[in-house]
């Protein structure tokens, strides 16, 4: 992943650079640093502390120039260390080397080729100061520059594979920022006589509105002002293009934590608005809810492929039950980076629906061109980004309205998009003639009591608190669920590791006896989902096998399920029975006992270790 700034003004970019990194460390918070044309050189800050201690470190050095460049990191080649943090700097070729620097340069993405470019770029002098794959890309574009930056990165992209947005500058050139993207997204910010290069339009907020979303195969000249972008044309040679500039009202990232304490804990108690939110426009079901002509490209499809990742793979897996119940259509989930690389069977009447909260999953993105490729081109997303390249690249879109979510751990992204593909499912069974006027009603009033549901399991949180303590000491952890709350058991599995780094492994309550049931001690806790529902009885009887090897549970159960607290077995009551709504309300208290563990154990909840918010590379 990483995020890049870039700009070229004729004011000082470097509070610019610095407050589009604190924007973009959603992208990456291993390492940082800036690099700026000063005083005819290439001067740089590089730290593997946040960007707030990056800041200090660029004051202290008086760094203050009009062109640079900025970089949050999440390492994929080298370790998150100094030598290995952005920018790289090349001392550049031959006779005009300078070992001060003489090309800087930042990278987003991954160069499957960089052992083959490294050995060639060794061979001509070139010393290496880092483990990275991008130091490579600097190096080959300080050999192939003769004067021209725009030039030299012209010829320096075809010899990259893998993906890659890069930004770089020259010593010899110091109003010019070149720009180039393969696979990572890169936009570029018109502004006032000054130009700006950004992962995400989000670092550039309050700077510019004035957008121009670069397409694959792009390269950009950035100067004070003015630019030139050249597109990959299909017989592979790079022309002058025209880009649309838009005008984008793009959030500049978290708002004020209020009386949270972590971002997670804020965005947990924000659901009962953010599903509002989502609701809001919802007047009745209907097909048209997902975009224009959504009524006839519902009716000509017989078969339903989502694909997606994480959290967001998990809501797939809930929807396909409910499609299948409600609609009767025949629904397939898939792991976006399993799906893209495997031989599967293409059906042309397939609705490919993707799920994601940043809409820039590289993953995602992939398996859906390759869907499109297959020849599935009816496509529609549930994202919660309206300005990401997956609402860009679908023909229909349901846009959640969870707004800004800042912790890594997804919390009201998911619940928000359980409500979005709900809807997806009751439109299917409209357009077959499978939902009622009067069920149409129910399910809607069903729906508009989730906010106040919601609120309702939120003030559970000190009992969930309370649990908590007797989870800070434990290493592993077992999730049991059933049908529609399997995958919610296994959402509940992956906040707690993600957060807590306690080792967590989510079953179908029926599978436990064909092999996890070995794993069951007074040591191992057992977190189980109980709603009222037909499987309840085959659920009671899973846990009395636990209790039976001396498991300890704790149960979620719903109101009427006669599951009581005794020895071993420790019970929250549910307020309410949801029916096929639960596993929205179902995850809410596993939301909280991953967030309150965390917490005790003192982990970095809203960045946890190796982990970024958006996972732009493959
Ligand atoms: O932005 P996306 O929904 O496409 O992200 C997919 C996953 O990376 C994401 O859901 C991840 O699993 C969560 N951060 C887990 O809490």
């Amino acid at each position: 992943m990483c995020g890049i700034v870039g700009a070229v003004s004729a004011r000082n970019i470097v509070p610019i650079l610095v407050e589009g990194l604190k924007r973009l460390e959603y992208r990456g918070y291993d390492s940082c640093g800036v690099a700026v044309h000063q005083d005819g050189q290439l001067k740089r800050a590089r730290s593997t502390s946040r960007v707030a201690e990056l800041e200090a470190q660029v004051a202290a050095e008086n760094l203050a120039a009009g062109t640079g460049i900025a970089h949050t990191r999440w390492a994929t080649h080298g370790a998150p260390a100094v030598a290995n943090a952005h920018p790289h700097f090349s001392p550049g070729a031959r006779a005009a080397a300078d070992a001060q620097g003489r090309i800087a340069l930042v990278h987003n993405g991954i160069i499957e080729n960089h052992d083959e470019l490294r050995a060639e770029l060794q061979a001509k002098g070139f010393a290496f100061t880092s483990q990275t794959d991008t130091e490579v890309i600097a190096h080959l574009v300080a050999d192939l520059y003769t004067g021209d930056l725009f030039e030299a990165v012209q010829q320096a992209v075809p010899r990259l594979k893998g993906a890659f947005a890069v930004a770089v500058f020259c010593r010899d050139e110091p109003q010019r920022v070149v720009g180039a993207r393969e696979g990572s997204p890169l936009v570029l910010g018109v502004g006032e006589g000054e130009t700006f290069l950004a992962s995400d339009a989000m670092a550039l907020a309050g700077v510019t509105d004035k957008i121009v979303y670069l397409e694959e195969g792009d390269v950009v000249d950035v100067q004070m002002g003015k630019h030139w972008i050249v597109g990959k044309q299909p017989d592979g040679n790079l022309r002058p293009v025209d880009r649309p500039v838009r005008i984008v009202q793009a959030h500049s990232g978290a708002a004020d934590l209020g009386p949270y304490r972590h971002y997670m804990q804020k965005e947990i108690f924000e659901q009962p608005k953010a599903i509002a939110d989502t609701l809001d426009a919802v007047a009745g079901i209907s097909p048209e809810l997902f975009g224009d002509g959504a009524y006839s490209a519902f009716k000509a499809i017989d078969q339903v492929l989502i694909l997606a990742c994480g959290t967001s793979y998990y809501a797939g897996l809930v929807a396909k039950q409910w499609i299948e119940s409600v609609a009767a259509v025949p629904t397939q989930v898939e792991i976006a980076s399993e799906y893209r690389y495997r031989d599967s069977v293409p059906n042309p009447r397939t609705l490919v629906v993707t799920i994601t909260q940043s809409g820039e999953t590289a993953d995602t993105l992939a398996a859906l061109k390759h869907a499109r490729a297959l020849g599935m081109t009816t496509t529609l997303t549930v994202c919660n980004v309206a300005t990401s390249a997956m609402v860009r690249e679908c023909r229909f879109a349901y846009l959640t309205r969870a707004g800004v979510e800042v912790g890594v751990a997804s919390t009201k992204a998911f619940t928000t998009q359980l409500v979005g593909l709900y809807l997806l499912a009751l439109a299917l069974a409209q357009v077959r003639g499978r939902l009622a006027d009067t069920q149409e009603a129910e399910q809607l009033k069903a729906l508009r009591h989730l906010p106040t549901a919601v609120q309702a399991v939120l003030a559970l949180e000190p009992q969930i608190v309370a649990w908590s303590q007797a989870f800070t000491s434990k290493e592993h952890a077992l999730f049991l669920g059933r049908g529609l709350h399997y995958p919610v058991a296994l959402e509940g599995a992956l906040k707690l590791k993600e957060i807590s780094y306690i080792h967590a492994e989510a079953y179908p309550a029926g599978e436990l006896k064909h092999g996890p049931l070995a794993l069951v001690t007074s040591a191992m806790p057992v977190v189980t989902i109980a709603p009222n529902d037909k499987l309840l009885e085959k659920l009671k009887s899973n846990l009395q096998e636990v209790r039976a090897r001396g498991g300890e549970l704790y149960v979620f159960a719903d109101a009427d399920t006669r599951i009581e607290n005794a020895p071993g077995m420790h019970v929250i009551r549910m307020p309410e029975h949801y029916g096929p709504l639960s596993p929205i309300l179902h995850t809410v208290p596993l939301q909280l006992l991953a967030y309150h563990t965390a917490v005790a154990r003192g982990t970095d909840v809203d960045k946890p270790r190796n982990l970024a918010k958006s996972v732009t590379v493959e």
